[in-house]
């Protein structure tokens, strides 16, 4: 029996129409309908957001945004605020994923202003943080890690910080077909957990329920969800398919 409720969301990246997003939610409300024991998010694109809410919000699927911007409102053309993602429905919002950080070069400052706007407008954050492969090669994936937790948390509250969900995934492991091995992301998730303890407190890091991100798919989510500090996945391009996705949903809540 897992210690902590798993929670399994779909990054669907820049991928899907609005008629395609709702094709798949279809899908998905159907195929997923006896699954209680997970907590499945989706994180359509945004012009997607508000048509898969309408058919997810009597479900048990919730609803994600992939980013947002720390200020309410204001000329920023092409951004979106915490308030806009609430009213399309969203409960939760992944901030720093790696591709926000390697391709649109968003720093940890900035990741952690958009942490704090999150929590602060109730949105649950799937906080991303992980090593390149040059990085690992170096041994330096611990510090990495670190960085990215300390900086993109800091000043954030205990009271607040127990929503938090983190995502281990390291660079190397996205959309290339190589997964970390369940030893791998479970050594980096325990030490994940231990910097959450310390930061916070060792019930809150115990409770903070921490992802594994980089190639999960229905053949490898079973044996890295048995791992005692992997509390889920963030799934990309295995989670664009209906059955893919729900494979890797029910494999995982078998465990
Ligand atoms: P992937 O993506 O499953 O396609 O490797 C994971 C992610 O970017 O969250």
């Amino acid at each position: 029996m897992k210690k902590r409720k798993l929670i399994i969301g779909g990054n669907w990246k820049m991928y899907k129409t609005p008629s395609e997003a709702i094709h798949v939610a279809k899908a998905l409300k159907v195929k997923l309908i006896n699954v209680a024991n997970v907590d499945v998010v989706i994180c359509p694109p945004f012009p997607a957001l508000v048509p898969v809410n309408e058919i997810l919000k009597e479900s048990n699927i919730k609803i994600g945004g992939q980013n947002l911007y720390w200020q309410d409102e204001g000329a920023f053309t092409g951004e979106v605020s915490a308030k806009m993602l609430l009213d399309a429905g969203c409960q939760y919002v992944v901030i720093g994923h790696s591709e926000r950080r390697h391709v649109f070069g968003e720093k940890n400052n900035e990741i952690n202003q958009k942490v704090k706007k999150a929590l602060e407008n109730g949105l649950i954050p799937m906080f991303c943080v992980g090593e390149t492969l040059e990085e690992r090669q170096n041994g330096l994936t611990e510090k990495v890690v670190e960085e990215q937790i300390r900086e993109g948390l800091s000043g954030i509250e205990i009271k607040d910080a127990s929503d938090l969900v983190v995502a281990y995934e390291p660079v190397w492991a996205i959309g290339t077909g190589e997964t970390a091995t369940p030893d791998q992301a479970e050594e980096v998730h325990r030490y994940i957990r231990e910097l959450l303890s310390g930061l916070f407190s060792l019930s809150l890091g115990n409770q903070i329920r921490i992802q594994y991100g980089g190639s999960v798919k229905p053949s490898n989510a079973a044996e890295l969800m048995s791992r005692e500090n992997i509390d889920g996945a963030l799934v990309g391009g295995a989670s664009l398919d209906a059955d893919s996705f729900t494979e890797i949903i029910k494999l995982s809540a078998s465990v």
